[in-house]
């Protein structure tokens, strides 16, 4: 059984977080962009996912004017269909309803079945297609939205 703990991302996580996207984005972003949404607490919350101590995974978001955005998510090469996601969100929703968040947004490649049916299990439903959204691929995002009733009395 797997021994998956979640908790806030910080500086030292960098080197993981960016071979996670050298490894499994398309379009990296650069290792500025990342310690920039590291740093940039009051409207991110960057999480990791660590298995014995190692970080194995992480989720980014956004918090919004009308909910949060779904900045990035993924896991280390090697590492997908354990459960690593699913850990990550889950974690991410627990602290999502704490704040009173009822709406959940993001864009994924349109070609990206396994984050798509992550999403859709989450409730993320379609709501458009964003055009040649990814310069590197010139490919189009999904715009998925998830609306789900606040749990604050
Ligand atoms: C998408 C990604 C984050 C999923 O992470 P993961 O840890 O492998 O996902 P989990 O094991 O927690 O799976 C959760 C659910 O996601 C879906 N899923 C994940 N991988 C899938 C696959 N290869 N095919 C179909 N569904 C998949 C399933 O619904 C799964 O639930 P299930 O196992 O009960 O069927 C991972 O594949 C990844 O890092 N991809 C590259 C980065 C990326 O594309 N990020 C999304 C950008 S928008």
């Amino acid at each position: 059984m797997s021994e998956f703990e979640v908790r806030l991302a910080e500086r030292r996580d960098l080197e993981v977080l960016m071979e996670i996207e050298r490894t499994q984005f398309p379009e990296p972003w650069t290792q500025g962009m990342m310690l920039d949404e590291l740093n940039r607490t009051d409207t991110r919350r960057y999480t990791v996912c660590t298995e014995s101590g190692v970080v194995v995974g992480y989720l980014g978001v956004m918090f919004t004017d009308d909910g949060m955005h779904i900045n990035s998510i993924g896991v280390v090469t090697g590492h997908e269909r354990r459960g690593i996601a699913r850990t990550l969100m889950d974690e991410c929703w627990t602290d999502l309803a704490q704040r009173g968040i009822t709406r959940a947004a993001l864009e994924v490649a349109v070609s990206n079945a396994p984050a798509i049916a992550l999403y859709y299990s989450y409730g993320f439903a379609p709501v458009g297609i964003r055009k040649n959204y990814y310069q590197a691929t010139k490919e189009d995002a999904l715009v998925l939205v998830a609306e789900f009733p606040s749990t604050l009395a």
